[in-house]
């Protein structure tokens, strides 16, 4: 039977390497806005680059349904439904793009029936491309990718983010969630300011676990294939089945990691991508303009 995503597939790949381009913005091109907190950071290069990751995508499978970081914020929520359904974020790590620290990638996943078949992360600092297929394996460039074979806690290298919401009591709950468990004592705890490459460190192997409550499906939903198709679990920080619009999520090289840095994390609540609603209207839409 014919490969039913496979032009699909090498396409999301040739235009998150064009997307990649973004890495050599120019300082006048990085005006910055901001989203649902002030800092929650967008930048013209983001929207611009939704526009031509969405642009070609449209005109090469118009009939499939598109959810994009910029795009949402003007949407108001994300609705995943049966059709297939591209997921991208074309700038992840948008701080770090503003400040120069060089981990920023472009993410995008592909679902249908609302189970993804495959997502593609290019780290564009760093030149590498990572990619996963339902059933088909995960690779970095065109090395296949396997996670940590360690399942001693002790010995393991955990990320965790301190996300873009700035209320008291969740960043209280992230500081003490990150106490507890750096006193497993774990190795130690890292992050690299993007959700999407944090879920490819896992996928290769150079840590074991990355959680995070308050991201969107557009941070995760390609590193998740990734993380899976490179022999690692993905599932909600209390333990139950991975939600894509949960804006919850936990991923690790083998369940036993996952569940105990799990007894250690302090959730507090988020709302749902699909029930998204719009903080600064005026500023998306001048964004769009
Ligand atoms: C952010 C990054 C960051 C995570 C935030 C995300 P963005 O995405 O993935 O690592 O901590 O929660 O919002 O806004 O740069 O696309």
């Amino acid at each position: 039977m014919a490969d039913p995503w496979l032009e699909a597939y090498n396409f999301a790949i040739e235009i998150a390497k064009k997307a990649g381009e973004i890495r050599r913005a120019s300082e006048s091109e990085i005006k910055i806005s901001t989203k649902s907190s002030t800092v929650d950071l967008v930048t013209a290069t983001d929207v611009r680059v939704e526009k031509i990751i969405i642009g070609a995508l449209k005109e090469k499978f118009g009939d499939d349904v598109f959810i994009g970081e910029e795009s949402a914020s003007k949407k108001g929520a994300c609705i995943l439904t049966d059709e297939p359904t591209w997921i991208i974020d074309p700038v992840d790590g948008t701080t770090n793009f503003v400040h120069g620290f060089p981990f920023v990638a472009v993410s995008i996943a592909f679902a249908v029936n609302k189970e993804l078949e495959f997502g593609v992360v290019y780290s564009c600092f760093e030149d590498k491309l990572y990619k996963g297929r339902k059933g088909q394996g995960a690779y970095c460039d065109e090395e296949s990718i396997q996670v940590s074979d360690n399942k001693d806690i002790k010995k393991s290298v955990i990320i965790s983010e301190f996300g873009t919401d700035r209320d008291r009591s969740k960043v209280k709950k992230i500081c003490s969630t990150m106490e507890r468990i750096l006193l497993i004592p774990v190795h130690g705890i890292r992050g690299t300011g993007t959700a999407a490459t944090n879920m490819c460190m896992v996928a290769r192997g150079s840590v074991e676990a990355f959680f995070e409550i308050g991201i969107h499906c557009w941070d995760v939903a390609a590193g998740a294939v990734i993380v899976q198709e490179a022999g690692g679990v993905v599932c909600d920080v209390n333990g139950g089945p991975f939600d894509l619009m949960s804006r919850r999520m936990m991923c690790a090289n083998h369940a036993d990691i996952a569940n105990r840095v799990i007894k250690e994390i302090e959730i507090f609540p988020s709302d749902r991508d699909d029930h998204l609603h719009i903080v600064n209207p005026y500023q998306a839409f001048k964004l769009l303009l």
